[in-house]
């Protein structure tokens, strides 16, 4: 025995390192037949980890503060810009937070499509997938309030905008946002507990949950493209005949997706970091200034479409509130998938042609959506707008029909890879 392996011995003596090891990596077995669709949940880590270490380089040279500075210009505005000027790399550091941000939500949106069209979110995965939505949320509170922190035209505009969103709830409402603004306009004390909420209390609650969502799918196991349960047909070594151990395979096959992402990831960051305004506006190049509102507020790309949602709705006896209350729904609806698919098999593969109409109509809503969430909303558009919140609302209300009736194939016994 040498001596690491005697080290290892009297750690694991005291610690069950070899053990959590086995348990969830060179033991852990995995379907053989994951694909594309299953690099995005590693991605989706490693984008947390990009973000968390350029936000704790950002923190070092970053001044959450609403007063002006001697130029007259906003110091927390003029701190990003002596980041993005002075700071050494700091340019760098700065675009790969900023497309950070858009690349999670690309990785994390495609990350649940897959779990939509395998039927990830069915038992026994329903709490993996309530986790997920839970991420998701907490994650666009995380962006939300990350992108008051630069304090230019849009930050300041567009958190006024959709705090104002709160004081449409009947009876509170006044008070919920001015409890959130911790003034009467968006100013230095949002700024503040945005930047304290941005930087420790989302990305613990951020880890937190991505640990729970990962026990869970350790506690299940992976579903696959073929929605068939690998545990259920075990060898005499009591492993499953499907399944594969996920260290080296998929750790090896991971590498693969991150190396592909991180090209793409580059390009952005290095060629068009604004990319042509829909990462960074133009508008958030002009320092906050609350006397003068700019001509077109839209949010970033990534909320547009529930923002579409919002401007549908007509008001109500002047109340903004019903749109308020369907754009909430449109989010929070993905927490009832699991209890509204009735049909006898998970994956796309073995479904029948209605669900996979429904799924191309809400796909197709969901992006329309968000390209009318960019675009003024012109008396047209809002129409349009209306006919893609029905189908979005369809696609979820109508599934325990539409699945009991659709003629699905029969599951197969065993992965087809
Ligand atoms: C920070 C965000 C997230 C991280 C780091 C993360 C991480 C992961 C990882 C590493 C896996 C296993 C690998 C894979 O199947 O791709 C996974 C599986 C899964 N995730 Fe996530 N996830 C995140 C967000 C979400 C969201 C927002 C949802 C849904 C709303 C979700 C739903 C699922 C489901 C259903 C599975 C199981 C998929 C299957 O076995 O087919 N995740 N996640």
């Amino acid at each position: 025995m040498n001596a690491l392996q005697k080290l290892l011995g009297w750690v694991d003596a005291r610690f069950p390192l070899t053990a959590t090891y086995k348990a969830h990596l060179s033991e852990y077995y995995a379907p053989k037949n994951f694909n594309f669709w299953y690099f995005f949940g590693s991605l989706a880590l490693l984008v947390l980890v990009i973000q968390i270490v350029t936000g704790i380089f950002l923190v070092m040279h970053y001044k959450p503060d609403g007063s002006l500075n001697a130029a007259g210009v906003p110091v927390a505005f003029a701190s990003v810009e002596y980041i993005m000027r002075d700071v050494d790399w700091g340019w760098l550091v700065r675009y790969l937070h900023s497309t950070g941000a858009s690349a999670f939500f690309v990785v994390v949106y495609l990350h649940m499509f897959r779990g939509m069209i395998y039927g990830s979110y069915r038992k026994p995965r329903e709490l993996i997938w309530i986790f997920g939505v839970i991420i998701y949320l907490v994650l666009m509170a995380e962006a939300f309030m990350g992108y008051l922190l630069p304090w230019g035209q849009m930050s300041y505009w567009g958190a006024q905008v959709i705090i104002n969103l709160f004081a449409a709830v009947p009876f509170i409402g006044n008070d919920l946002s001015l409890w959130i603004r911790g003034d009467f306009v968006v100013g230095d004390a949002t700024l503040n507990r945005f930047f304290s909420f941005h930087v420790i209390a989302m990305p613990l609650v951020l880890l937190a949950l991505v640990a729970a969502h990962l026990v869970a799918l350790h506690e299940v196991g992976s579903n696959n493209p073929d929605g068939v349960e690998i545990k259920k047909k075990k060898g005499e070594d009591g492993k499953p005949l499907d399944g594969i151990p996920f260290h080296p395979y998929y750790t090896v096959k991971d590498i693969l997706g991150v190396v592909v992402f991180l090209i793409a990831f580059s390009a952005v960051v290095f060629f068009a970091p604004e990319m042509g305004g829909y990462f960074l506006e133009a508008n958030n190049f002009i320092p906050a200034d609350p006397l003068k509102t700019p001509a077109h507020i839209a949010p970033v790309w990534y909320f547009t479409p529930y923002y579409a949602i919002l401007r549908a709705v007509p008001p109500l006896l002047g109340s903004q509130f019903p749109g308020v209350l369907l754009m909430g729904v449109a989010v929070l609806i993905f927490f009832a998938l699991p209890w509204l698919d009735r049909s006898p098999v998970k994956s796309i593969r073995y479904r029948g042609p209605i669900y996979k109409w429904f799924l191309a109509a809400f796909v197709i809503s969901f992006i329309g959506l968000g390209w009318l969430g960019i675009l003024p909303a012109t008396p047209l558009y809002t129409w349009i707008a209306r006919i893609l919140s029905v189908v979005y609302f369809a696609f979820f209300l109508l599934m325990p029909w539409y699945t009991k009736i659709d003629k699905t194939k029969p599951e197969p016994e065993r992965v087809t890879g």
